[in-house]
């Protein structure tokens, strides 16, 4: 399909056609010119599922989008630590967008998760970036194989939602190469995403728009980076000074206001057309590349899609407690409280919601089973309803074990907002000590997208994370909650006993001028509670499974070990917790 190579067709545009090239000519596609052979391409949002919007476009996940396949989001896959699983994810994502047309998926998503407030962290892997590396290289190289790009996002240091367009985050170049970094670094290295999504914030004053130490100096010439890098949604400021920092493509369309200011640049001698063909010609590099490539037998198969979110989902939630009371058992009295088992909350809020096919929950799933429900919460409000808790009560004494569903509600956590507490809702908390008050028996199940603090721990026997676990939720906690498949998620981020033992706690949410400083520096995460020897609620790594092991006789000889530059990597470990020696 390409008439010749990118650079001799960039020869044959004119000065306003190449200045078109570099601005979506929509909300979600590239310009196409016809007379050139030029197809113009779709992006869409990801990252855990296709976000196709036909008509009315929004980044802000307001309006619809097609029918698709929800996966569980980054917080819950991170925790599998399994490649392979990310990979298999990414070829059923690829696949989905070749039967759609849609020539680069917006994700993964890989900041680092500086603190638990960050509203997006659902979207996000973990507290460790060579996890969020491996996770994302592995995600990249499964969609790019099915010859649709990807655009590892948002770089760099988007750790927050509040005034996330303008924020600044102070920070020393040591922590930016060893924390907020590597994620994106081990993506471009091992995968090559075609394309990075710059993020809105500005770096040390900077905007990583206009960056040109970020994106050419560190993406471009440390790194080795091919693709071509586009905004986040508005996110370009002086488009001039972008294009020649290495910012080629500005997405959605601003209506031709950067195109004209980018005509004024080059006929004022600001930036050269030269640099100009170069924007032009990475972009074309990549809409050839999806356009030659094209699978028209590719096939969106939303019911055996669902079947592999419902596979990803078993791998993703973590076991945190059990004390005798799982699995459960189908000659129990067993009793689901709690509306979330009913409309449980699966995905989050903002750019990356996804219009499910079809939604399982737990109480569905459970429909064969002689299984009783009572709500204990009204969903729409934090308020608890004494009828409801009083229904519920009575419900878990006649059970001989109740399963009580809670979490952060879709209000409390999403895109463009930040959490204000780790508590769950007052209703929600309220239902769990009332529940295990009438009954010893409890297990709870727990819905959202980052970490919480649970002052009722030590009243339950046990307690599911489900992380925000993808259309097949409900499935999924069944087959784990009966033991038909063995527990096997570990926690890609750390528990911290409360909120203000998290090392960015002082400074998160920045200063009146608009700065955030990132004083703890690389004590993120791990790094910090593992130094202070601090006490944590669920340390990273932890996770149970039905089984127990027994380490004995364990010996290191200082003859073999060896101390190089080779950074422990992570297999997929079925043990309870990870090993550290
Ligand atoms: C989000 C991006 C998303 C884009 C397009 C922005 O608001 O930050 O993650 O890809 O919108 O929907």
């Amino acid at each position: 399909m390409k008439p010749m190579n990118v650079k001799e067709l960039v020869e044959r545009m004119t000065l306003e056609e190449k200045i078109e090239m570099c601005s979506g000519v929509d909300f979600w596609h590239l310009k196409g010119i016809e007379r050139l052979g030029i197809p113009s391409i779709m992006v869409s949002d990801g990252p855990h599922g296709l976000r196709k919007q036909a008509d009315k476009a929004d980044n802000l996940g307001i309006n619809d989008s097609i029918q698709a396949v929800c996966f569980p989001t980054a917080a819950g896959t991170a925790s599998s630590f399994n490649r392979a699983l990310l990979r298999s994810l990414g070829e059923t994502l690829g696949e989905e967008c070749q039967a759609e047309h849609v020539a680069i998926l917006l994700g993964p998503a890989v900041n680092i998760k500086r603190s638990p407030l960050c509203g997006r962290n659902f979207e996000y892997f973990s507290e460790d970036p060579y996890l969020a590396g491996e996770m994302a290289a592995s995600y990249i190289s499964g969609v790019q194989s099915k010859h649709v790009g990807t655009s590892i996002k948002h770089f760099a240091v988007n750790n927050q939602e509040r005034r996330r367009m303008t924020v600044s985050a102070v920070t020393d170049e040591r922590t930016l190469r060893e924390i907020y970094f590597p994620a994106f670094e081990a993506a471009v290295k091992q995968a090559q995403p075609w394309t990075v999504m710059c993020s809105y914030n500005r770096i040390n004053g900077v905007y990583s728009s206009e960056n040109e130490w970020l994106l050419d100096q560190v993406l471009r010439r440390d790194w080795g980076f091919q693709g071509f890098v586009m905004t986040d949604w508005g996110a370009a400021n002086d488009r001039v000074e972008g294009i020649k920092a290495g910012l080629e493509l500005e997405m959605p369309s601003s209506g031709g206001v950067n195109s004209a200011r980018i005509r004024k640049g080059v006929q004022e001698g600001r930036i050269s057309e030269e640099t100009l063909d170069h924007a032009v010609e990475r972009i074309l590099e990549i809409v050839f590349r999806y356009a030659e490539n094209r699978d028209e037998t590719a096939v969106f198969d939303r019911a055996a899609d669902h079947e592999k979110a419902h596979q990803a989902a078993l791998e993703t939630m973590v076991l945190l407690k059990n004390e005798g009371a799982l699995p459960l058992r189908k000659d129990q009295k067993i009793t689901f409280i709690g509306g979330f088992a009913e409309h449980p909350r699966y995905q989050g809020g903002g750019s990356s919601h996804v219009n499910s096919y079809k939604v399982t929950s737990a109480l569905e799933a459970a429909k064969e089973l002689d299984v009783t429900y009572a709500p204990g919460y009204d969903t729409n409000t934090t308020e608890s309803d004494e009828a409801l808790l009083e229904e519920a009560q009575e419900a878990a004494k006649k059970a001989d074990v109740a399963v009580v569903f809670v979490g952060i509600t879709d209000a409390m956590e999403s895109e463009g907002m930040d959490r204000r507490t780790l508590s769950m809702p007052k209703n929600h908390e309220v239902l769990v000590k009332a529940v295990s008050e009438v009954q010893k028996n409890t297990v709870v199940v727990v819905m959202c997208g980052g970490c919480i603090t649970m002052p009722w721990i030590d009243d339950v026997r046990g307690v599911l994370y489900a992380y925000l676990g993808g259309e097949a939720v409900g499935t999924a906690t069944l087959d784990l909650l009966f033991g038909d498949v063995n527990p096997s998620g570990k926690l890609a981020e750390t528990f911290p006993r409360r909120l203000e033992d998290n090392p960015s706690y002082l400074y998160f949410f920045g200063d009146e001028q608009n700065k955030t400083e990132y004083r703890e520096g690389v004590f993120v995460g791990y790094r910090y509670y593992d130094k202070k020897n601090m006490d944590v609620l669920f340390p990273f790594g932890y996770g149970l499974s039905y089984t127990t092991f027994e380490y004995s006789n364990l010996t290191l000889d200082k003859s073999e070990m060896k101390d190089n530059d080779t950074p422990v990597s992570y297999t997929h470990l079925t043990l309870p917790t990870i090993l550290r020696v």
